[in-house]
């Protein structure tokens, strides 16, 4: 990996590139309880002691359900295009099959109805990791029917919203509710079974083909836009020249990457894949005819990106514990600062090679940034009797990544837009509230949003199309 110096400013996005920001349903909403929504995994998980640093939870989270209006009109003082948002299945089908809550989808329809209104893009995601509890009692990712409840459920999302949202994602980072919800067990539901979650893998993958069958039959919008968000990997071997280093970086990649995206957009699984996790499973659940409906026609391929990794020859049990199951001999190597408050390396180079690698590999595909973003710890200030946080290292981290996706563009990559990652300070899984990577800061005692000089700056990028200072 080159360093490069990526601090530049000036440079002008292509007219039409959507600026935009993320959350996600559990991570903000609150109201778990609230007009007949069910449980999901997250609920069970986080109210599960020692799963959840400090033993938050999502129950209250940021209150967005209660304060749809003011943090629309939050987003829109942004000057965002878009807004990328998930919506919580156990709002709609609390049992995760079956009856429809009426409720939920109002919620929905309000949460897009007021968007619109403010002329912001919604950019739906439909699993953004709260599986309803019922379907995990029953077998959660590791059974292939939880792909056919899901992809009901994209269908009822799809006939009451599909005449004005004009960009459905299905998954969100399939390979966290896979191997850190089944092999790791580091987030929900918290098991840790090797070929669970490559089965996991495979019902992600097909119930997102699935979905993506459901929606096209029932999204009457024109030029609807379809697509999934994978968090690729950036990884580099750590001598490129040492065959050892360069087959433990295909291993990781095979893992991580291609598992998701040969099926999701080459309808195969890698067949280095296959043999690597040979002595896990023999991939019987793989049935005939499931990577013909996984690979369905899609638009738009998101990309979370955050860090990269750099891999080498391991000792012999050196994958034990993290989750990757049937990686063998393969060991990280600390990577070089700085770093955000998640311990994360920040790599602008890092994106840059991930956009022009996944472009090389798949480059019928628009690309989107679906999430890039960091925790820093902010403190609030008072000044001149007005409250801010001074966030620079947050300003810097974003122009470096935003100049990266900026060369990438001038390399050839038809990369159309970038939503950083996260609106607000919100409930950061197994992390809780002790990482706050909004653009806004959240006082959780009192919900007072407190607009961040990243949100200032991103505000002005997003106004002109131009990187700002
Ligand atoms: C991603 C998740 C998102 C958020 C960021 C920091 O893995 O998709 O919900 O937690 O990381």
């Amino acid at each position: 990996m080159t360093t490069d110096d990526f601090r530049e400013s000036g440079l002008r996005f292509p007219e039409g590139f959507t600026f935009g920001s993320a959350t996600a349903a559990y991570q903000i909403e609150g109201a778990v309880a609230e007009d007949g929504r069910g449980p999901s995994i997250w609920d069970a998980f986080s109210h599960t002691p020692g799963k959840v640093l400090n033993g938050d939870t999502g129950d209250v989270a940021d209150d967005f359900y209660h304060r749809v209006d003011e943090d629309l009109d939050l987003i829109k003082s942004l000057g965002l295009g878009a807004y990328r948002l998930s919506i919580a299945w156990p709002r709609i089908i609390p049992a995760g099959t079956g009856e429809v809550n009426e409720a939920g989808l109002k919620f929905y329809e309000r949460v897009i109805d007021g968007l619109i209104a403010r002329d912001i893009e919604p950019v739906v995601t439909l699993y953004h990791w709260d599986l309803p509890q019922p379907l995990q009692d029953r077998g959660g990712w590791t059974v292939r029917e939880t792909g056919y409840a899901f992809a009901e459920y994209a269908r009822v999302v799809g006939e009451r919203l599909g005449d004005r949202v004009g960009v459905w994602t299905t998954l969100n980072e399939p390979w966290c509710a896979a191997y850190l919800g089944y092999a790791s067990g580091e987030h929900a539901p918290g098991i840790r079974d090797e070929e669970a979650a490559l089965k996991a893998v495979h019902h992600l993958n097909l119930a997102h083909g699935l979905a993506v069958s459901a929606l096209r039959e029932v999204v009457t919008k024109p030029d609807a836009k379809y697509s999934v968000t994978n968090n690729l990997a950036s990884v580099y071997a750590a001598d490129p020249q040492n065959p050892e280093d360069v087959d433990a970086k295909r291993q990781i990649e095979a893992l991580r990457n291609r598992a998701f995206t040969d099926p999701q957009l080459r309808g195969f699984y890698p067949q280095d894949l296959i043999e690597d996790t040979r002595h896990i499973t023999d991939w019987s659940f793989v049935r005939d005819g499931d990577l013909e409906l996984i690979h369905q026609p899609i638009d738009l391929v998101g990309i979370n990106y955050y860090n990269t990794d750099t891999v080498r020859r391991g000792a012999e049990h050196s994958t034990e514990g993290t989750p990757f199951p049937g990686a063998t001999r393969v060991e990280w190597v600390d990577q070089p600062g700085p770093f955000t408050e998640m311990g994360w390396n920040i790599a602008p180079q890092g994106l840059y090679d991930l956009l022009v690698a996944t472009h090389e590999a798949y480059p019928e595909y628009d690309l989107v940034i679906t999430e890039n973003g960091a925790a820093f710890a902010d403190e609030v200030v008072v000044e001149g009797g007005e409250k801010r946080v001074h966030d620079p290292l947050r300003i810097d981290f974003l122009q470096r990544h935003f100049v990266a996706a900026h060369r990438a563009i001038r390399a050839g990559v038809p990369l159309t837009g970038y939503f950083v990652w996260s609106l607000m300070d919100n409930f950061e899984w197994a992390f809780g509230y002790s990482k706050r990577f909004g653009l806004v800061y959240v006082d959780y005692e009192t919900q007072e949003r407190i607009a961040k000089d990243s949100a200032r700056w991103y505000a002005k990028l997003a106004g002109s199309g131009i990187i700002p200072e």
